[in-house]
This record gives structure tokens, C-alpha cells and sequence, in this order.
């Protein structure tokens, strides 16, 4: 299949309209959102969300999330929406976090894979709201990656992933927090994080007050362990390469990763870092996310640079660990999906 490349700079773009027409005809789509880039789909068409099932090579028990563009769309898709939802729905949305809901189950089955909740995200970016509204239907979309590879914050790693495989890729800014969206179960009382992203425990609580998260989120899961988001039980993220991290006080964690690049020094080494600690590395690939005080920053840097090591043929990746708290707390779910939570404490 010949992938169809469209570059726009706002939702006024003549081409969105080819776009709408492209899902409107069960075709699937990649396209920017704040998050990551998102493959959508027609989410009320089995045949459709099938098409992005086999596109990313993603295993049919892991369920996709439901992209809407007004409360509106929402409303004919999910019921029992609590007091607490409508709070974080008027604080957050449209924005990246993603909420979890009782099921109409109005969207073909293969949606959510057997459950009867449903996951609906309000996104951010007037691209991605405007290609909902004039496909005029919900669209089913999960990062735009192959599976198991670090999620898509640009064009070009859509089209590195899925090109030949999908009808059409839109591309425009990079996406804007760089992380997926943070997930919350509102099926459950208290809600529950299921996936922590740029919207923290800190910015829901302040609102609604106490929420508990999956005991499974940060911790790697045997077979007969099953986590509350199906999708956070596979490995993610992930470059070629294994990767390390190594957490603690910064003096020490320079000096342990030094040590490592000449451990390692018959192997290319990849080393992550941060701009205060760039100059003190002498590796093959050495990439910063930027100031460890700005970890918004570091989040929108880091599936990128975690792609970029793929390029540089590294077989290891050396990764300085950060904060858990605030966005801290997605960045180091995501670094320690792509290490097999395998972290060195220093
Ligand atoms: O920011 C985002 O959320 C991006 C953009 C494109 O919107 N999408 C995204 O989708 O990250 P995906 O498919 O890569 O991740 C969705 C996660 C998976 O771990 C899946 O298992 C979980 O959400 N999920 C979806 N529906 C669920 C449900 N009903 N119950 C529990 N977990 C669910
Ligand atoms: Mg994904």
C-alpha cells in the first residue's frame, strides 16, 4: 500500500477534509496529537479497528482508547459518569488524560477487547479534534508505533514504523508533552492511575481529591499477573539496545556510568543524560533530554532520543534515572519499561 504523506500547519489545511473522507472509508490514519502521534481508526467499525490491530503488529487482547472531539460524542459512548469524572473533565479536557468509563458498547468489539469499559481521550491539538469532527464519528487510536517500540512524537517515526502499512500519515508539530496520556479508571472508587502521564497524582488529587494507583505500574509483571491497563503488561518503549539506568546523586551516578563506558569499552555505548552532566561523558552516542530541572522538557525529549539509539547501532544504552515525583513520576514508567526495570541504585 502506497502511504500518503500530508503536511499541515493548522486545522484550516484543504487536506484535512481528504483525511476525514480516509476514515469515514474504515481507512487508518496516523496523526499528531499533544501526547504522541496516534493511529486512528473508525471506532464503530469492526473491520476498521482491525486494520490498526495488524498495522502495528499489536496483540488483540490489549484495548484502544477512544478519541473524541466535544462532550457530545462522549455522551453516546459511555454512561455513569461521576460527579468526580465531570471535575477532572472541566479541569483537564480537552487535554492528555485519558478516562475510563462504563461502555454503551455502541464501538465495535475489538475496541476494548472483550471489556465493558471504555477508554476516552478529549485531545489537545486542533488538528487532531478537527480530522474527529469532520470524519463526524469516534476515533479508536493507540500510539502510532509498531508495537513495542518507543511511541511516535513526530511524522517521521510514524513513517519509519508504518509506512507501506497504513493509507495515510498527517504530519505536523511534534507533539507537545511527548509522553502518552496519563490514564484513570472512574469505574472504580477511589479512581485508579492506571498509566501516569504529564497530567501527575499531584494535579488530580488537588481536584478530586485522593486516587490510588495500579500496584502493578511500576514493577515488571510474570505471566500470571494481570495489570488493570491490558497494555501495560508488554515491553514498550524500547530501543534495540539494553538499556540501564543508573539512580542517585548526581557525583555518583557520573562517576558509576564513566565506569561503565570502559567496562563496556569493547561495545558502542549509548549514554542519556541531562545538560548538566553532558560534558562529563565520552561515549559513541551521547544524547541529553535537556535541564534536569525542566522535566517537562526531558519528557518531550526522550522517545526520540530513545529512537535515535536504534540509528547509532549502540548495544547499550547507559540512562541517568530522575525524580519520582511530579512528571517524574511518567518519566521513570517509561524509562523503566525500556530497561526491563532493571536500575542500578548508586
Ligand atoms: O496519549 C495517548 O493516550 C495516545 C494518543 C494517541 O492519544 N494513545 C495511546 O494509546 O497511548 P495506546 O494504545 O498506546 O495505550 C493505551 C493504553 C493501553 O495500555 C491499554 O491497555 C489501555 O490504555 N486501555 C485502553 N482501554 C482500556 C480499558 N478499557 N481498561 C483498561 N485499560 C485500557
Ligand atoms: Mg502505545
Amino acid at each position: 500500500m502506497k502511504t500518503k504523506i500530508f503536511k499541515m500547519e493548522n486545522k484550516n489545511d484543504d487536506n484535512l477534509g481528504v483525511v476525514a473522507a480516509l476514515l469515514k472509508s474504515n481507512e487508518v490514519v496516523g496523526f499528531p496529537t499533544e501526547t504522541v502521534y496516534g493511529l486512528g481508526a473508525n471506532a464503530l467499525d469492526a473491520s476498521a479497528v482491525n486494520k490498526i490491530f495488524k498495522a502495528k503488529g499489536r496483540p488483540s487482547d490489549n484495548p484502544l482508547i477512544v478519541h473524541v472531539s466535544d462532550l457530545e460524542m462522549l455522551n453516546t459512548l459511555v454512561e455513569d459518569i461521576s460527579e468526580k469524572a465531570e471535575i477532572l473533565m472541566s479541569k483537564f479536557w480537552p487535554g492528555p488524560l485519558t478516562l475510563i468509563f462504563k461502555s454503551k458498547g455502541i464501538v465495535a468489539e475489538n475496541v476494548t477487547a472483550g471489556l465493558k469499559t471504555l477508554a476516552i481521550r478529549f485531545p489537545d491539538h486542533e488538528i487532531a479534534r478537527a480530522i474527529i469532527e469532520q470524519a463526524g464519528m469516534p476515533i479508536a487510536a493507540p500510539s502510532a508505533n509498531n508495537s513495542g517500540k518507543p511511541s511516535p512524537t513526530c511524522g517521521e517515526h510514524v513513517f519509519e514504523d508504518l509506512d507501506g502499512k497504513i493509507s495515510a500519515i498527517v504530519y505536523s508539530d511534534e507533539s507537545k508533552h511527548g509522553l502518552e496520556s496519563t490514564i484513570l479508571d472512574m469505574t472504580k472508587e477511589p479512581p485508579i492511575l492506571l498509566r501516569p502521564g504529564s497530567i501527575t497524582i499531584e494535579d488530580i488529587e488537588n481536584v478530586i481529591g485522593g486516587i490510588e494507583s495500579d500496584p502493578n505500574l511500576n514493577r515488571s509483571l510474570s505471566s500470571d499477573v494481570k495489570p488493570l491497563a491490558p497494555g501495560m503488561k508488554y515491553k514498550h518503549y524500547s530501543p534495540k539496545a539494553d538499556v540501564r539506568i543508573i539512580q542517585g546523586e548526581s557525583d555518583k551516578v557520573v562517576k558509576v556510568i564513566s565506569d561503565m563506558i570502559d567496562t563496556y569499552k569493547d561495545s558502542r555505548v549509548g549514554v542519556m543524560c541531562c545538560d548538566e552532566t553532558k560534558s562529563f561523558y565520552q561515549a559513541e552516542k551521547v544524547i541529553s533530554l535537556g535541564s534536569r530541572n525542566d522535566l517537562n522538557q526531558v519528557a518531550s525529549n526522550l522517545f526520540n532520543a530513545l529512537r535515535s539509539f536504534d540509528h547509532e547501532n549502540v548495544s547499550v544504552v547507559l540512562c541517568e534515572g530522575y525524580t519520582t515525583q511530579g512528571t517524574g513520576q511518567a518519566i521513570m514508567n517509561r524509562l523503566n519499561k525500556a530497561a526491563g526495570y532493571e536500575i542500578i541504585n548508586v
